[in-house]
């Protein structure tokens, strides 16, 4: 038979799904296992916006909608984006998608050219760069070190911009670090965006979870409006990670070329989900901040008992629901079985199999001396993840 599209012989799987689907197989099987390595709240949907879904299958919204989604719904996320960042879309402006994800997809497809350079700061999502490749372009990473709370400076960024460079991935708050970047850091960047004629793709998924300081959109700094495509969804907010809705706010020019990419290759977010995300996108944020809340005792939790365990470095993370801890001075110590931990997938692996702990490796957001937790899950879970972390940890001579 012929061979298979080589261009997606090359894409890497998604380490953190693959985890999860692990963690879960292992869980069916009856085996005793605590995962730390889902990117989603451990919350449910909350029931007015089930009660919404439900309704729209009962009311019959069950047709197609237009490409870009339902007006109504477009304009709630217009409205959202004026109260929550002070910026003015119109439902023109608006494309409905199927989740964040989905989102990040049709913002690079919107701008990609075969060999044009993207910039991603390292660490980084684990979707950007197989994405970036698989469309035709080149990643090219800066690397945000711990040192520097995960952050990259306006100076990096100017180094590695050559005249390839289109655009670059912005992700704030961070995940896997958590990092969260102020105005006046946003400022520098954006000096650099604009000076260079760079597009900005800004993933803001985790924009409520902020814990030290507010959050600033990107699009909203001094002319970037006109340069920055938007990405945003309810998976993280309203606990609605598998009803898969997010959204892109855009310049109309680049929006008119996602409605039309969106067109062609899914038509729309399920429409039922669209209603469901109305009812969240209409919903004050009283829930989203309390499980803020929430989520910012976990993270103190977990920072308190990490600092008890020696070897170990952490940037107390700022935001997002995750802990990206450094353990390379772990590496090189043996497991009671002999074998050597050499990397961020061995230690991984030697959690789940002896600990039954799945945590996700730094090498799958680009640095291998880490790796990360999520903090998204009860305290009595938390608890027994820190046990086995650190039992897991004090087993190795
Ligand atoms: C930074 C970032 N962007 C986008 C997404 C995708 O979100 P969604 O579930 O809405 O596709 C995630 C999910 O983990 C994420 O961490």
């Amino acid at each position: 038979m012929k061979n298979l599209s080589t261009r997606t012989e090359n894409m890497t799987p998604s380490l953190t799904v693959a985890i999860d689907t692990l963690a879960k197989k292992m869980k069916a099987e009856g085996k005793d296992v605590v995962s730390l390595g889902a990117g989603e709240p451990d919350l449910n949907t909350p029931t007015a916006i089930c009660k919404a879904g439900i309704d729209a299958i009962l009311a019959g919204k069950l047709r197609y909608t237009a490409p870009t989604g339902i007006l109504e719904v477009r304009e709630a996320v217009s409205h959202k984006l004026m109260r929550d960042n002070h910026l003015t879309y119109n439902a023109d402006h608006i494309i409905m998608t199927s989740g964040a994800k989905h989102a990040v997809f049709n913002a690079l497809a919107a701008l990609i050219n075969p060999g044009d350079e993207i910039i991603i700061p390292s660490p980084y999502w684990v979707t950007y760069p197989e994405l970036v490749k698989w469309l035709g372009g080149i990643p090219v990473f800066i690397n945000a070190s711990a040192e520097n709370h995960f952050k990259i400076t306006a100076e990096q960024l100017q180094e590695a911009v050559t005249p390839k460079t289109k655009t670059i991935i912005f992700n704030n708050p961070c995940n896997p670090t958590g990092a969260v970047y102020s105005f006046s850091e946003l400022e520098k960047l954006s000096k650099v965006i604009l000076e260079e004629d760079l597009y900005c793709i800004s993933d803001e998924v985790y924009e409520y979870f902020v814990y030290k300081g507010s959050f600033v959109s990107m699009a909203s700094l001094n002319g970037m409006y006109e340069r920055t495509i938007l990405i945003n969804g309810v998976s993280k907010s309203h606990c609605m990670t598998g009803w898969r809705l997010g959204y892109n706010a855009a310049p109309l020019a680049i929006a008119k070329i996602i409605s039309k990419i969106q067109s062609q290759a899914i038509h729309h977010p399920s429409n039922i989900s669209q209603y469901a995300g109305l009812a969240a996108l209409n919903m004050d944020l009283e829930s989203v901040f309390s499980m803020r809340d929430q989520f910012l005792k976990r993270r103190d939790y977990m920072l308190s008992r990490f600092q008890q365990i020696k070897d170990l470095f952490i940037a107390p993370p700022e935001g997002a629901f995750y802990l990206f801890v450094s353990v390379k001075n772990i590496y090189g110590k043996k497991t009671p079985e002999g074998k050597t931990i050499s990397n961020s997938s061995d230690l991984c692996h030697y959690l789940l199999e002896s600990e039954g702990l799945a945590i996700v490796p730094g090498a799958a957001f680009g640095d291998d001396s880490c790796v990360r937790f999520s903090y998204a899950a009860d305290l009595e879970t938390l608890t027994k993840a820190c046990d086995r972390f650190e039992r897991g940890i004090k087993n190795l001579g």
